[in-house]
């Protein structure tokens, strides 16, 4: 079927519907003066300078500017999911059916938001919208993986923490804030952030807990909040607690002019939760534990392929035993676990992940003017040691700091140009980095020759 998209009309519609209904800067300024001075109040206050009127008619170009911009984006949008997934793949190691899900659910996203702007109808009709629930260790890439899905879109984003969350919004925030976010992140443009994609971190953490801690956070209060906004709201643009909309709003009833309503419907936002949930996994055991497994096997047992295997077995049942409700859980249909990194992954992750940390390094002894390399079985035992951390790939980040922390500290200050990485080293840093200080201060005679050190250097690969 044909279909046609009219920019200059989409165009005009959003002026004309985009027009704000707090008419002026300087009518907010003198209704405010009135009811200070009215109040016989020698309260003053200071507006900021410039023309606000000028301002506000720059920013409502700007919207449109960005909405014209956004819907070409859309237009243009046409990456397919391999390509996205080939994307990830320079980033994030492994994870291959978290990338798979998660291209989909992009691209999927895309062609609706392209068929909504394309004919009013579709927006109207029936959608099913395919949140994702990502799971899996800590560490092993859930938030990178969307880190650099970000990079990609052209739709509004926000990442917020569930954590931050409380029932009531007093203590924490309110779930709405996150939709309000989205408005901030699409430049206050409400129909733009309609679009948008909200990824929620952390989202295990608001399971409905056993133990009260007498915080004022209440899981299932959060929880149902949130799910009236994963399915379909209408959420306030201006939240209660924001002075300046308030003090709008209320100027533009005292100036009789009528409100425009300013509220953005969560239909068409793309929902994206992601948790390590740590108990899960004996939840699964104990649902399925003997009857795959066999007689016999141990509860206990801690190996990262078969906590893999059963995070894959997840049940709508194991949730709910976990904490949530069902309405709830429900409402994030695709589910997808991330494995978990062994010593072999960690090692990829350092020669070829673009955000590779090892690039930190080079780049920080770089900024010294010396050159940093690791020999490649170096590499390999600072993989091993990250992997029995336990804690993905921030075990590479500890095991780094802890090799090399003296040897930024006191390399910096000697006229050592090159640091080189070797397995000896890994095993005793301290007691290489004195060699190393030791040889470089005896006089030059005695010292390697140039040439013997240049061969040793072996160049580490570029991450
Ligand atoms: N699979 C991976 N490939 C490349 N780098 C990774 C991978 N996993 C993690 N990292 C690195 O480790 C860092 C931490 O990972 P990330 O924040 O994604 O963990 P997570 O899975 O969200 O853990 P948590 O459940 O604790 O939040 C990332 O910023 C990234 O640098
Ligand atoms: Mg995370």
């Amino acid at each position: 079927m044909e279909m046609s998209f009219d920019f200059d009309k989409r165009l005009q519609d959003s002026e004309d519907k985009g027009k704000s209904s707090f008419d002026s800067f300087e009518e907010l300024k003198k209704n405010l003066g009135d009811i200070f001075s009215s109040a016989g109040s020698k309260l003053g206050f200071v507006f900021p300078a410039g023309n606000m009127e000028e301002k506000e008619a720059d920013g409502d170009n700007r919207k449109e500017k960005e909405f014209v911009e956004f819907i070409k984006k859309i237009k243009s949008f046409n990456m397919k999911p391999r390509e996205i997934r080939d994307f990830l793949d320079r980033f994030v190691i492994k994870q291959s059916e978290a990338k798979k899900v998660l291209s989909v659910a992009i691209c999927d996203h895309y062609n609706h938001v392209r068929r909504c702007l394309w004919d009013e109808k579709s927006s109207q009709t029936e959608y099913n919208k395919q949140n994702v629930l990502l799971l899996g260790p800590t560490g092993v890439g859930k938030t990178y993986l969307i880190k650099n899905i970000a990079k990609l879109i052209g739709v509004p984003f926000v990442k917020v923490d569930a954590t931050k969350f409380s029932e009531t919004g007093y203590v924490g925030s309110d779930v709405d804030d996150m939709i309000r976010d989205l408005i901030k992140a699409a430049n206050g443009n409400v129909k733009l952030a309609q679009y948008g994609i909200v990824f929620i971190d952390e989202i295990d953490k608001i399971a409905i807990s056993s133990n009260f801690e007498g915080r004022d956070i209440s899981g299932r209060g959060v929880q149902i909040n949130l799910l009236k906004l994963m399915e379909e709201s209408e959420v306030n643009a201006y939240s209660q607690t924001d002075m300046i909309s308030q003090l709008r709003v209320a100027m533009s009833f005292a100036s009789g002019s009528v409100e425009q309503k300013q509220s953005i419907n969560t239909k068409h936002i793309l929902f994206i939760a992601s948790g390590a949930f740590d108990r899960l996994v004996d939840i699964v055991k104990t649902r399925v534990g003997n009857k795959s497994i066999g007689f016999g096997f141990n509860l206990s047992s801690n190996d990262q392929d078969e906590v893999y295997e059963y995070l894959k077995k997840v049940s709508t049942a194991d949730f709910i035993k976990y904490g949530f409700e069902p309405e709830f859980i429900g409402r994030l249909p695709v589910r997808v676990a991330c494995e978990a990194l062994k010593a072999d992954d960690l090692k990829n992750i350092l020669i070829s992940s673009e955000g590779s940390i090892l690039k930190q390094y080079v780049e920080d002894f770089a900024g010294y003017g010396i050159k940093f390399s690791v020999d490649d079985d170096a590499l390999t035992e600072i993989a091993r040691l990250a992997a029995n951390e336990k804690t993905g790939a921030r075990g590479l980040l500890t095991i780094l700091e802890k090799l090399l922390r003296d040897s930024k500290f006191e390399l910096p200050s000697t006229d050592i140009k090159s640091m080189r990485v070797t397995k000896s080293f890994v095993a005793d840093p301290a007691k290489a980095l004195s060699n190393l200080m030791r040889k470089r201060s005896m006089p030059k005679t005695a010292a390697p020759s140039a040439n013997r050190v240049k061969k040793h250097t072996k160049k580490m690969k570029q991450p």
